[in-house]
């Protein structure tokens, strides 16, 4: 039998590790222990890429924060289609990044309850993005749905730097 290390996925021929991460290292797929296959996206990229997701988040919710104020204050640039097309490109920019990592890193929305709590939430907030800027009619409607879309963002960014479902919310906890 072959053991290999699990915090780096290397085999590790006659080196005992504890019984708990001791494996077949041809385990087959999805057995307990198996080595995640071989991701797409050469894990050397795993910094340029996160990188990238961190730097187009910001870039994201700077944009959205800018137009939606601009709407509030009864801005018409915040809607013209330069400005929309630059909002889509980050956003998918930022998307297709976050894909990524998740592939490079064999993440499970359900195992990994803070992945899956984190798609909810960015389903949560295109939703309130989307009333703020155009569906609701009312000035006080869009200022609720703009800063619900504004806090729902940091929730997702909390959930993702602490790994967390909770994200924020458990240090608010006892
Ligand atoms: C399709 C959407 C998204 C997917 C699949 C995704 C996935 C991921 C993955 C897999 C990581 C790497 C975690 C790690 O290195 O351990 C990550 C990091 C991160 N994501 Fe996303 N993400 C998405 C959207 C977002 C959004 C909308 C935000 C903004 C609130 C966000 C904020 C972050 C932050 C701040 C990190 C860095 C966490 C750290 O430093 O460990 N992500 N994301």
């Amino acid at each position: 039998m072959v053991s290999f290390d699990r915090r780096a996925w290397i085999p590790v021929p006659g080196i005992p590790v504890p019984a708990s991460i001791h494996v077949p290292f041809d385990a087959p797929p999805g057995a307990p222990g198996e080595a995640p296959a071989a991701s797409v996206i050469p894990i050397e990229l795993y910094p340029t890429l996160k990188f990238t997701h961190v730097s187009l988040v910001v870039a994201s919710i700077t944009l959205f924060a800018a137009r939606g104020a601009a709407v509030l204050a009864g801005r018409l640039w915040a809607m013209v289609r330069p400005v929309r097309m630059a909002s889509v490109a980050i956003d998918t920019l930022l998307l297709a990044a976050g894909a990524g990592l998740w592939m490079q890193l064999s993440l499970q929305p359900v195992r990994d309850a803070w992945l899956g709590v984190k798609l909810v939430l960015l389903v949560v907030y295109i939703v309130l993005g989307s009333l703020a800027l155009k569906r609701l009619r009312t000035r006080r409607g869009r200022a609720l749905a703009y800063a619900s879309a504004l806090a729902c963002y940091g929730w997702m960014a909390s959930v993702a730097l602490l790994h967390d479902p909770l994200g924020a919310l458990r240090l608010l906890l006892p």
